[in-house]
């Protein structure tokens, strides 16, 4: 098997873990917020990859004869690249892999708000159909507060813009964001917000401060109060009950959660409620995933 030359930390979604990992751009070129440390090492500092290395590398793939169907686009916001980058990122993908049927990025809102949905459908017809968007919460103050750089509105505008381009969203919302202070209006706020974009999929994840809360205290003049395990449960059962789904695949399942939730929404709303509440009244037969399997 072939393998290519990473700058590493790599981080992908979970659902890319059998996809190409073709790293197109080193680091994020936001890196401002305050609870994620993903790219913040020093090799990590924002580079688009020269595109001649993409080239050798999508060649090298295609000696190989590696079967390869799904690609993913890293590093933390490939998408702030050019329309006119991307695009001959997509043509030598379909030059060098035809067999590819999907590729896939992480995107921050502010990534496509330059690009028109006419752009963005044409790279959707190359075959970049899928994005994963880190909207974290609905609710402005918190957003403001972990340096996010987005707003509710600016969120909805993406979303809207990937649906009207005819690709999918992904998007990522953080259980326990807001600490105890902002918890129902994190939650009920990112349902709204989801609500109002309709999402293909939504995924949450638990907020989680491996290098300590330091620096994302600094954004709550030092009072953030973490949540405790039933608190972030209440807090899923608030964007859960204001959730209005129509057909959104929706996963709780990365290694950073406590509780594991999937199912369709709205069908599975009121099993899924069931199961949060189930975990809040008898946390003890619930079957939660023991700290020590807990990760990012
Ligand atoms: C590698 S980042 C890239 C996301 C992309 N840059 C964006 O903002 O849309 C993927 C996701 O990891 C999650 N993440 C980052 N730091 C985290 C942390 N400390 N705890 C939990 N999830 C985290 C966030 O949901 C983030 O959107
Ligand atoms: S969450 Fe996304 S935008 Fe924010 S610093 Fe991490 S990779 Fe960059």
């Amino acid at each position: 098997m072939t393998t290519l030359r990473y700058v590493e930390p790599l981080y992908r979604p979970p659902s890319e873990a059998r996809s190409l990992i073709l790293q197109v751009t080193n680091g994020c070129s936001w890196n401002r917020c305050t609870f994620c440390e993903m790219y913040t090492e020093p090799q990590k500092k924002f580079r688009p990859t020269p595109q001649q290395d993409i080239e050798r590398d999508l060649a090298r793939v295609a000696a190989s004869g590696m079967p390869v169907r799904r690609i993913f686009l890293a590093d933390g916001d490939a998408m702030t690249l050019s329309f006119r980058r991307l695009r001959l990122i997509m043509e030598s993908i379909k030059q060098h892999l035809p067999g590819v049927q999907r590729v896939s990025s992480y995107c921050l809102p502010r990534n496509i708000r330059k690009k028109s949905v006419d752009e963005l459908a044409e790279l959707r017809a190359l075959g970049l159909t899928l994005y994963y968007v880190g909207c974290e919460s609905g609710d402005d103050p918190v957003l403001e507060r972990v340096g996010k750089g987005e707003t509710f509105d600016s969120s909805l505008a993406a979303l809207r813009k990937i649906k009207a381009a005819g690709a999918r969203s992904s998007v990522m919302i953080l259980n326990g964001l807001g600490g105890k202070l902002f918890s129902e209006q994190h939650a009920r706020n990112s349902a709204l917000l989801m609500n109002a974009a309709q999402p293909e999929y939504l995924s949450t994840l638990v907020v989680s401060f491996p290098l300590g809360t330091e620096r994302y205290q600094a954004g709550f003049n030092g009072e953030f109060e973490p949540l405790e395990q039933p608190e972030l449960f209440r807090e899923m059962r608030w964007l859960l009950e204001d959730l209005e789904l129509d057909n959104t695949i929706f996963r709780s399942d990365h290694a950073s959660n406590y509780l594991v939730l999937k199912g369709i929404l709205g069908k599975d709303k009121q099993n899924l409620l069931a199961t949060v509440q189930a975990a809040i009244e008898q946390p003890e037969s619930a079957r939660l995933r023991p700290e020590w399997q807990r990760g990012l």
